[in-house]
């Protein structure tokens, strides 16, 4: 799939994020080194806390489905701003994919390509319990 393709569906992913409070809905579309892709929408909740982002919903529901293998993600907002990813959600990232890029799509389809080393350097992880 090209960078383009999986920004689009990111992208289609907004309007299915259901974001009564903050009105900020984000989309995200995770490829995996076999080719699959998975998307995802952030979630809120009246409590707040059990919000889920776009990227957590998109990993979530790939490795539940048995893909724990990634290559890149895509992150699309609906604001000028790029949406870069949330602390818990590099966290995860990290978790399954140490070195994915993350590519960055603003509501202008402009794009910003990054790694997650970049993102969560010094990072801990599964390394860390080996
Ligand atoms: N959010 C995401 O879904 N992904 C991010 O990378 C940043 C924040 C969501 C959480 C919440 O629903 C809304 O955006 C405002 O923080």
């Amino acid at each position: 799939m090209t960078k383009e393709e999986l920004c689009r569906q990111a992208q289609k992913m907004l309007q299915m994020a259901y974001v009564p409070y903050s009105h900020f809905p984000v989309g995200a579309a995770i490829e995996c080194t076999d080719g699959a892709v998975f998307t995802g929408c952030n979630i809120e909740n009246a409590a707040y806390t059990p919000t889920n982002c776009a990227e957590r919903t998109a990993v979530f529901k790939a490795v539940s489905e048995g893909h724990r293998a990634f290559r890149r993600i895509a992150i699309a907002g609906s604001t000028e701003a790029f949406c870069a990813p949330c602390g818990v959600c590099r966290q995860v990232l990290q978790e399954f994919a140490p070195d994915i890029e993350v590519i960055l799509v603003n509501s202008r389809g402009e794009t910003m390509e990054l790694t997650l080393p970049e993102l969560l350097p010094h990072s801990f992880g599964p390394k860390n319990l080996a």
